[in-house]
Parts: C-alpha cells; sequence; structure tokens
C-alpha cells in the first residue's frame, strides 16, 4: 500500500484566514488527502497553527489577552473553522506543543554540534519606554525603500521589500508608541546556510518533477544577489520556544527564543508526534525517519508562492544540517493568489470574504467547488460573486444536482424507490462507458498530478455525461413502448449517479455523502473502470430520492453578499 505524508503550511494564529489563505493551502492539501485515501494509500495529513513570533504578540494584546490564552483560543476557533470546511486533517497541531520544544531545541543542539551555527553580535532597536528589545513587526517607520510610512520592520507592505527593523527610517515602537529608541547590541544565533548551498543546490536540481514556480523561486534565492544568506534564528522575545540546545542551557542565550520561520516548519515533524501523543497513531517515525520505515513514504507539502524559499532552502537547511535521516519532501505545490473582487484579499485590512463569514451563508461545499475549480495555479485568479454565483448554480445545482434528483425521482415514479433490473446494456451504454472510462483516466491523471483546476474540469466532465446520457436516451419516452429498456437505462443512470458520489468526494464530500446516503451506500471505492462502476447497484438495491442537493444563488442574494463584503471587516 502507498504511504503519503501529506502536510499543509500552518496558518498563523492571529486571526480568521480569509478564502485566498484556504485556496493557497490548506483547500487543496484536503482535496489531495482524499483523493490519496480514494486511491487506497496509506495517509497522514497533517496541519497546525503557527503561534510564536510578533505577529500573535501583538495580536494578542490588541485583543488584550495573555498570548497563551489568546493561542490556544484561536487555535480552537481555527480548528472549529477547519472542521466546518471539512478539512480532514488527520491531526491538527499547535506549534507551541511541547513536542515542538523539544525537536526544535533538539535540532538547534544538531546544528550547533556540525558547526552550523555562529553567534553574532549586532545591533538591535531597543526601546527605552517598554524597556525591551523590539524585533520584526515590534517596530514601524518610514520605508527606506519607497517612502511609505507604515512600513513593518520585518517588510514593507507598500513595496514587499524585505526589511531589518534598523533599516526604518523614522522608528517608533509598535507596542507604545515611543521613539526614544535606540540601537544597542545583543547577542543572536545565526544558521549559517551559505554553508549548505552547494547540497541544496544539488538537491533542487535533483527534483526533476517539481513545478517551475517551485524551483524557479528556490534558484532565485540560491544564486541572486549574495546567494544564500546565513539568517537569524533566534529573537528577543517572551512568546517562544527557549533557546536551548537540546536539553542543555545555552550560554548568553537566556531570556531569547527561537525565530518563528526557523520553529514553524519543525512543527510539520512535531505534529506527527503530537498525532500519536493524542491516541491517534502509534508511530511517527515511521513517517519521518528514513532509518525507520519512511524511505517509502512519499511527501507532499502545499503552501502559497510566498512560503517557497521557506520550504526548499530554510527548512530542508535544517533537516539536512542536522545530519540525521529526516525524511525530505518529494513534491511541492505551490500556489499564486487569489484575488478579491478587484483588489487583494487583506487581513490588516479585513478585506474578502473570511472562513467563519463564508460559512455562515453557504455550506462548505459550495465554496469548496468554487475555490478548487478555480485555483489560483499557472496565474493569480479571482473572485468576484458574479462568478461564484454562475459557476455554483451551474455546476452543482443545474449539471450535478438535477441529475440526481431527475433520475432517482424518475425512477420512484415509474419502477419505485429501488433499482430496476431491465435488460442488458445496449449501444449507447458502451458508448457511455467507453466516454466515462477516457475520463475517469483523465480525471486520475489530473488528480495524481495535483493540477486542481484541470482535475475540476475533468470531474464536470463527467457530471455533464449523466445529464447528457439522460438527455439521449429519454427513459421517460422510451418507457411508453419498452419499460423493459426504460429500466435498464435508469439502472445505468443511477449508477453513473453512485460513480458521481464516490469520485467527486474530494471536491464535495458532503454532498457525495448525502447522495451515498440516499443510495443507501456506506462508501464507495474508485472503480477500475466504467464496467465495475455502471454495474455496482444490483437490480433490487434500495435507495431513497435524496434532498435538494444544490440550491441555486439567487441574484438579489448575490448583490446583497456583494455589498456586504464590499468593505472592511471591523
Ligand atoms: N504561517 C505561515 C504563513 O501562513 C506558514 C508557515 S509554514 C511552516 O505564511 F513551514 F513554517 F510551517
Ligand atoms: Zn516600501
Amino acid at each position: 500500500m502507498p504511504r503519503t505524508l501529506i502536510t499543509s503550511a500552518i496558518p498563523y494564529i492571529n486571526g480568521i484566514k480569509h478564502l485566498g489563505n484556504l485556496v493557497g493551502s490548506q483547500l487543496p492539501a484536503d482535496l489531495y488527502a482524499r483523493w490519496c485515501r480514494l486511491r487506497g494509500h496509506e495517509v497522514l495529513f497533517l496541519c497546525a497553527t503557527d503561534e510564536h513570533g510578533t505577529p500573535a504578540e501583538l495580536a494578542a494584546a490588541k485583543a488584550g489577552k495573555p498570548v497563551a490564552e489568546y493561542c490556544a483560543e484561536m487555535w480552537a476557533v481555527q480548528r472549529d473553522l477547519a472542521e466546518g470546511f471539512r478539512l480532514s486533517f488527520d491531526h491538527f497541531g499547535r506549534s507551541s506543543s511541547p513536542q515542538n520544544h523539544r525537536l526544535t531545541q533538539h535540532f538547534a543542539g544538531k546544528l550547533h554540534e556540525n558547526g552550523l551555527i555562529e553567534e553574532r553580535t549586532e545591533r538591535q532597536v531597543y526601546s527605552h519606554a517598554d524597556g525591551r528589545f523590539l524585533p520584526d513587526r515590534y517596530v514601524e517607520g518610514t520605508c527606506p525603500n519607497c517612502g511609505y510610512e507604515r512600513a513593518r520592520g520585518d517588510q514593507c507592505e507598500n513595496c514587499t521589500k524585505q526589511l531589518d527593523p534598523t533599516d526604518l527610517i523614522d522608528p517608533r515602537s509598535a507596542i507604545s508608541g515611543s521613539t526614544d529608541l535606540e540601537q544597542r547590541e545583543t547577542k543572536h544565533l545565526y544558521l549559517l546556510q551559505s554553508k549548505l548551498r552547494d547540497e541544496l543546490d544539488a538537491w533542487i536540481d535533483a527534483q526533476t518533477d517539481w513545478p517551475i514556480l517551485t524551483t524557479s523561486i528556490a534558484k532565485k534565492w540560491l544564486h541572486d544577489g549574495d546567494g544564500l544568506q546565513d539568517r537569524g534564528i533566534t529573537r528577543d522575545l517572551d512568546w517562544g520556544i527557549p533557546v536551548k540546545r537540546g536539553t542543555e542551557d545555552w550560554p548568553g542565550m537566556e531570556g531569547k527564543v527561537f525565530y518563528v520561520w526557523f520553529d514553524a516548519p519543525i512543527e510539520y515533524i512535531a505534529c506527527a508526534a503530537e498525532w500519536v501523543d493524542a491516541g491517534k497513531g502509534t508511530d511517527w517515525e515511521r513517517w519521518w525517519r528514513t532509518d525507520r520505515g519512511a524511505e517509502d513514504v512519499r511527501y507532499v507539502q502545499f503552501m502559497g508562492k510566498d512560503n517557497v524559499p521557506f520550504h526548499t532552502l530554510g527548512f530542508p537547511a535544517t533537516i539536512i544540517g542536522s545530519g540525521e535521516p529526516w525524511k525530505r519532501v518529494d513534491y511541492l505545490k505551490a500556489f499564486n493568489y487569489l484575488n478579491y473582487d478587484g483588489g487583494q484579499f487583506s487581513t490588516s485590512q479585513g478585506r474578502g470574504v473570511f472562513m467563519d463569514q463564508a460559512l455562515s451563508i453557504l455550506p462548505a461545499d459550495y465554496w469548496r467547488w468554487w475555490l478548487l475549480s478555480h485555483a489560483p495555479e499557472s496565474n493569480d485568479s479571482e473572485f468576484t460573486w458574479e462568478d461564484f454565483q454562475r459557476s455554483v448554480n451551474k455546476d452543482l445545482a443545474d449539471v450535478l444536482g438535477n441529475f440526481a434528483s431527475r433520475v432517482t425521482k424518475f425512477c420512484r415514479s415509474k419502477f419505485g424507490e429501488e433499482v430496476p433490473s431491465g435488460g442488458a446494456p445496449g449501444e449507447a451504454e458502451r458508448a457511455l462507458a467507453e466516454r466515462i472510462d477516457a475520463g475517469l483516466a483523465r480525471y486520475a491523471a489530473h488528480m495524481d498530478a495535483i493540477e486542481v483546476r484541470k482535475a475540476a474540469a475533468e470531474l464536470r466532465g463527467l457530471w455533464v455525461m449523466g445529464n447528457e446520457y439522460l438527455q439521449e436516451a429519454a427513459p421517460w419516452a422510451v418507457f411508453k413502448t419498452d419499460p423493459e429498456r426504460a429500466a435498464m437505462q435508469i439502472r445505468t443512470a443511477l449508477n453513473l449517479l453512485r460513480l458521481h458520489a464516490a469520485i467527486s468526494a474530494p471536491f464535495i464530500p458532503d454532498a457525495c455523502e448525502a447522495i451515498l446516503a440516499a443510495l443507501k451506500l456506506e462508501r464507495a471505492h474508485m472503480p477500475a473502470g466504467a464496467d465495475e462502476a455502471l454495474a455496482a447497484l444490483p437490480p433490487g438495491h434500495a435507495f431513497a430520492v435524496p434532498e435538494n442537493l444544490f440550491r441555486k444563488i439567487e441574484d438579489a442574494e448575490r448583490a446583497d453578499w456583494e455589498t456586504r463584503f464590499a468593505g472592511t471587516r471591523t
């Protein structure tokens, strides 16, 4: 049985994610996890919250809560929303877990032993009013690159330039607003990534099947400018993983914590340990250590494109540098951005539709279908309410929903609520089976390749085949002269509906469950081919007409949502 390890980039703890975040990692990762399970793989699908760093501390301060309490609450909120969207994680962990503390300190210890960590004295912004150093976003000021006045210490939101807090002009504290700042010397740990450059370069070169979007970003960071930079992996913050090497204290590093981007990816591993400690699994090393069975695991990561450097270089540097046999990523799927109605989704500005809002207006499947069938793969893509309405009404209601209701209702009225027997399939059914086989093969190929939009288009094509077949076969007309044949046609169509429920579940799990429940089936496997699929439900098998699977979005509702979500969230 193939084994597949799947991780989604772990979302920041500070606030509810918008639909652009969702479609950039968690949702396609779920699609793929469900697909692999359907194909009979043993799957471990992990995600977690990314809880450290200044964004978490600032958000907690804004909410007026201790940061640990804030994180615990927001973790539960994100977990519930993930459940609402039917994200089928085997475990939803936390980067602040004791397991991640231990592992992060372990990695730092190994990197130190291997001569890959250096202590450097550097100048950092210190605030007299706050009585502390101000790393990253704790400093705001004017961007030296574009003059934007509200640039943050880690990056300018306006021109996207990566910054250091000491670069800012007219700096002020993001905590107190104080400008009584100075640059003071302090010691930090640097990971000497540059020493690993050749190894990383060779490893990236060996990934011949990775998408260009991924390898080109990695290559750019390896070769452009000064090449791979050594990176500071510690910060002067209270909240985070205390700097230790293994279980030992690190002299000179008292009171400091690891940088969030150092510990966050390690949570991918720690999360598997959390999964075991939560009693959901028995052996996590079998997934993560190539000396304990993970050499035959295929590891696939999902993320937005801004995350690619950390996953192709930063995290690999950590695990390669440890000198230990950790599993490395086999395939990395990155996404472009989803825009919102002529602009960008923005968490800081509250622009767009957020996960909780989406679920408050429509069930998960509607969103899953639109988002996945419009996933920003080769380009950025854009959410508009009009397109959402069109896609839901056409694909879900008119095509799949209508087929399900037509065939079950017609059968009930003419043959009762069980699969009719009828005679042997004829020419039209053989032609249908051929089309299905070809469509299924294309669908499976796209799903295996994680070509999300192409897979959605093929799936829709398979739904369309149902309506086309009914249209051509016209059992309502045939019934008048040849009820035997009409019965066979309906039996064929009911089986096709069952096939739809089996293969569409990665996209729209709730609707598929409703179809299966109506067909009085517990589950449906991926069929070997159309002949098997079209004969799966035997004559006499009882069913019920499913509740209306999808409702249409009315113009008035669409217009209402358009205005409701035009502004910014407060
Ligand atoms: N929290 C980051 C983001 O949302 C992703 C972290 S991924 C990990 O962009 F690798 F660091 F875990
Ligand atoms: Zn700027």
